[in-house]
């Protein structure tokens, strides 16, 4: 008798612990979906923000990834095979781009959400004088999928902190 209500306490603990689980793993992926759900790229938002819930963590998240991967493309740009002069001007990008990054983790600290946003927003143009420099030369940039890429990153790391409080 003591034994069958045990093994029935036993049983109802782990159909509660269970559904306890499955509602915290349902909950975390529910606002995850929801932080990059209004993001150009969604499937590219969440390897950035990778599995922070919080909106804040997110985008510092976001932008902590866009730094490495923008230091990456520097390194790219540096022994690509192209015009030297224009070159130059993607690197300078780059580095204004860095900076600019470094600026918008302070905002975003400071809670500064206007700052946050120009500073983003300043980082999609860097991005766009350098393809602009090549276009208006005529000349292919060896690494336009890569400025794509970096582009389609600051785009998502913008629209989240546009969703920030
Ligand atoms: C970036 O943020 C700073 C404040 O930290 C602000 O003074 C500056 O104007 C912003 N930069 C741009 C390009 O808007």
């Amino acid at each position: 008798m003591a034994s069958t209500r045990s093994s029935a306490l036993v049983a109802l603990i782990a159909a509660a612990t269970t559904l306890l689980l499955a509602y915290h793993a349902s909950a975390g992926r529910v606002l995850l979906g929801d932080l990059c759900k209004n993001t150009d790229y969604p499937a590219l938002c969440s390897s950035m923000v990778k599995s922070k819930v919080n909106a804040e963590k997110a985008t510092q998240s976001a932008i902590n990834y866009l730094i490495v991967q923008m230091r990456q493309a520097k390194v790219t740009a540096s022994t690509a095979k192209a015009d030297k002069s224009l070159l130059e001007v993607c690197t300078e990008m780059y580095d204004d781009a860095l900076a600019d990054l470094t600026t918008s983790l302070q905002n975003l600290k400071s809670g500064d959400k206007p700052s946050l946003q120009t500073n983003l927003s300043a980082v999609i143009s860097n991005l766009e004088t350098c393809k602009d420099t090549f276009i208006d030369a005529s000349a292919k940039l060896p690494f336009e999928k890569l400025i794509e890429h970096l582009q389609q990153m600051t785009s998502n790391s913008l629209a989240l902190a546009n969703a920030l409080h």
